[in-house]
């Protein structure tokens, strides 16, 4: 039997991967981020209306718990959600005040009737690449889901994360190691890139991991983050001062 060759490539970059051989992608133009990519997304938004459904925010649920995320956890602390799409997937979080920061935001709003972004506490329609002074030192808990390897430059959204968590606060990252770049996905993330990028920003690497939590693997399917088979996930701590 002949294998397509796109098949073959696949099982080769799998195996690269593997070996830790793929080679990262920390940037792209912002130029061909915001024509190609960006517009790659809102269509995709726009178009599956996946996160209409209620079928979404029950999946998001469930991805958080499985990481571990009690609802609880971060009653009236501040929490930001960076890329967080078109529907509000913070809203796990009980009590928290949620900030966002989506550079489609205001897209979104205006063309999708189902967006919810203005339920947040406060909606920045920028990248994450810009810096906010306003929002420096101010949260407790940031967390990010399958967007980094949407963004521009990987190493200017880490700086952005570091200054904007209180000392001692977390960020959780969870998003796909692609093999290579593809329309929507202009960064190559790998585990090895990324370590270099997190150490290198001064976060403690408290836990990583690949694949997603055990409960949510069960109730995978086509829809959204489910397809992926890639993704890893970084729990990082910025010191608390001395
Ligand atoms: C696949 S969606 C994921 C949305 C949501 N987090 C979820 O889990 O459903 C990726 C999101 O990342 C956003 N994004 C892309 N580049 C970004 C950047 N430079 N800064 C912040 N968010 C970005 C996109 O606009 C999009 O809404």
């Amino acid at each position: 039997m002949k294998l397509p060759k796109k098949k073959i490539r696949y099982i080769a970059e799998g195996l690269l991967a593997q070996m830790g051989l793929i080679k990262p992608k920390l940037k792209e133009s912002r130029e061909s981020w915001e024509s190609v990519a960006q517009e790659f997304e809102f269509e995709y938004h726009e178009n599956t209306r996946y996160s209409e459904t209620d079928y979404y925010i029950e999946k998001s649920k469930l991805l958080f718990s499985s990481f571990g995320f009690d609802p609880g956890q971060f009653s009236d602390k501040v929490i930001m959600d960076i890329g967080s799409g078109s529907r509000l997937k913070g809203k796990y979080f009980n009590k928290a005040k949620l900030i966002v920061i989506e550079p489609l935001a205001n897209r979104y709003l205006e063309n999708l009737d189902w967006s919810d972004l203005n339920d947040a506490s406060a909606v920045y329609s920028v990248p994450a690449e810009e810096l906010i002074v306003e929002l420096m030192d101010s949260a407790d808990f940031i967390f990010s889901i399958n967007a980094l390897d949407h963004c521009y430059d990987f190493g200017k959204v880490m700086q952005n994360i570091y200054e904007y968590l209180k000392p001692g606060g977390l960020a959780f990252l969870s998003f796909d190691m692609h093999y290579h770049s593809t329309l929507g996905h202009p960064l190559v993330l790998t585990d090895k890139g990324c370590q270099a990028v997190f150490q290198e920003g001064g976060f403690i690497i408290e836990r990583h991991s690949k694949g997603f939590g055990e409960e949510f693997r069960k109730h995978r399917d086509i829809n959204g983050y489910d397809l992926s088979s890639t993704c890893i996930n970084y729990w990082l701590r910025k010191p608390a001062k001395a």
